[in-house]
């Protein structure tokens, strides 16, 4: 797998997450795994790049490369700039948002929302590439299969956006009609595939070996891009690797092993945000974590009563322990991972 100059380990990525995909999440899915991870979107107004929430998004510390950055705008001239100022900040790949439903976004006219708009979002392509070009840099691009059911342009747009020099394609197999709601569907996800010459990315409710392993050959996509399913249980990556290499599933992660990566996360995350902050944004990364195991709801109740790292990282310790009592491993979850009003939500609330 090969975006531009770059080579990929493998062909399972990270989906962008606002609020949840920053630089500690992202290196915990490599890790596990993922051999691709996009920033959270940066918005193109200048006037926000010096905000704490901007800065934090553009921080890859440590990072491994390549770097991508996700930025999200309206207007051509704006994205371009603020695709060179990500490149001076060492963005190695530029990704341009064209899939986020969020109203705080499609009110100006953003997101989902530009590909209603195909004269603009041709424009924000051939100004960003017009950037990014010169200085090695490929720009790729995030959508959905179009604004709604009968407004389903997504082969239009990407046949498009493929002569104006887009290097990669992600297609989120949903209509910006449909929020998170529904099912993903292939169908769109596939005739672009067939259609395209560069590499397209499937996305959109792959939360299972078995599902990653249906949709690659469904779509014939080179890679597909997991969110939700990921969120507290980012070993997912391994596993579809696992699964796709050998056929077989890998043992859920034991229970030691499932503290032992959600305390190094944890401390990855108050180094980001410190103690006020990250103690309480990183009560939803333990929520799913604890998510349908049994006295996780509990359990998550109690974490938000505390307000100290040291109270989160030893109550989660003794969580975890405890629960090792009964099980070696880590038991299935008995609700799905994730559900839809509340990515509706969240990715609304961190736009
Ligand atoms: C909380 C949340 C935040 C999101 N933020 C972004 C974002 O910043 N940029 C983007 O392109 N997509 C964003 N998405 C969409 C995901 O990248 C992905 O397309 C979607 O969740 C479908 O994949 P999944 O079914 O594997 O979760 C977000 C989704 C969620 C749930």
């Amino acid at each position: 797998m090969q975006i531009g100059p770059h080579s990929l380990p493998n062909r399972l990525f990270v989906a962008p997450m606002a609020g949840v995909t920053d630089r500690p999440f992202r290196q915990l899915c490599r890790r596990l795994g993922a051999g691709y991870a996009v920033s959270e979107m940066v918005t193109s107004r200048k006037e926000l790049w010096g905000s704490l929430k901007t800065s934090r998004r553009a921080d890859h510390a440590g990072e491994p490369g390549p770097i991508a950055v996700q930025i999200a705008g309206t207007d051509a001239a704006m994205m371009a700039e603020a695709a060179g100022y990500n490149i001076d900040r060492g963005a190695q790949i530029i990704d341009i948002n064209m899939g986020c439903p969020a109203k705080k976004v499609c009110n100006k006219w953003a997101g989902s929302a530009l590909m209603r708009n195909e004269a603009l979002a041709l424009e924000i392509v051939e100004a960003v590439v017009a950037v990014c070009a010169p200085r090695g840099v490929p720009v790729t691009l995030k959508m959905r299969t179009g604004w709604s059911a009968d407004e389903r342009n997504a082969l239009r747009l990407a046949t498009l956006f493929e002569a104006a020099g887009i290097a990669m394609l992600t297609i989120h197999g949903r209509t910006r009609e449909q929020g998170y709601k529904g099912l993903a569907e292939y169908d769109t996800i596939a005739a672009v595939k067939a259609a395209l010459g560069i590499p397209v990315v499937a996305n959109g409710d792959v939360d299972s070996p078995e599902k990653a392993r249906d949709v690659l050959a469904y779509t014939g996509a080179d890679a597909v891009m997991i969110g939700r399913a990921a969120q507290g249980r980012p070993w997912i990556f391994r596993e579809v690797s696992h699964f796709l290499a050998t056929g077989e599933h890998l043992p859920a992660p034991t229970v030691t092993e499932a503290r032992d990566v959600l305390t190094e996360h944890l401390h990855d995350h108050y180094g980001l945000y410190g103690e006020l902050s990250g103690v309480r944004s990183a009560r939803k990364h333990i929520g799913w974590a604890v998510r349908g195991l049994p006295g996780g709801e509990a359990f998550r109740q109690h974490m938000n009563t505390l307000e100290r790292c040291e109270e989160q990282l030893q109550a989660l310790r003794d969580w975890f322990d405890e629960l090792g009592q009964t099980h070696h491993r880590l038991p299935p979850a008995a609700v799905p991972a994730a559900n839809d009003d509340e990515a509706d939500d969240m990715a609304c609330a961190a736009a």
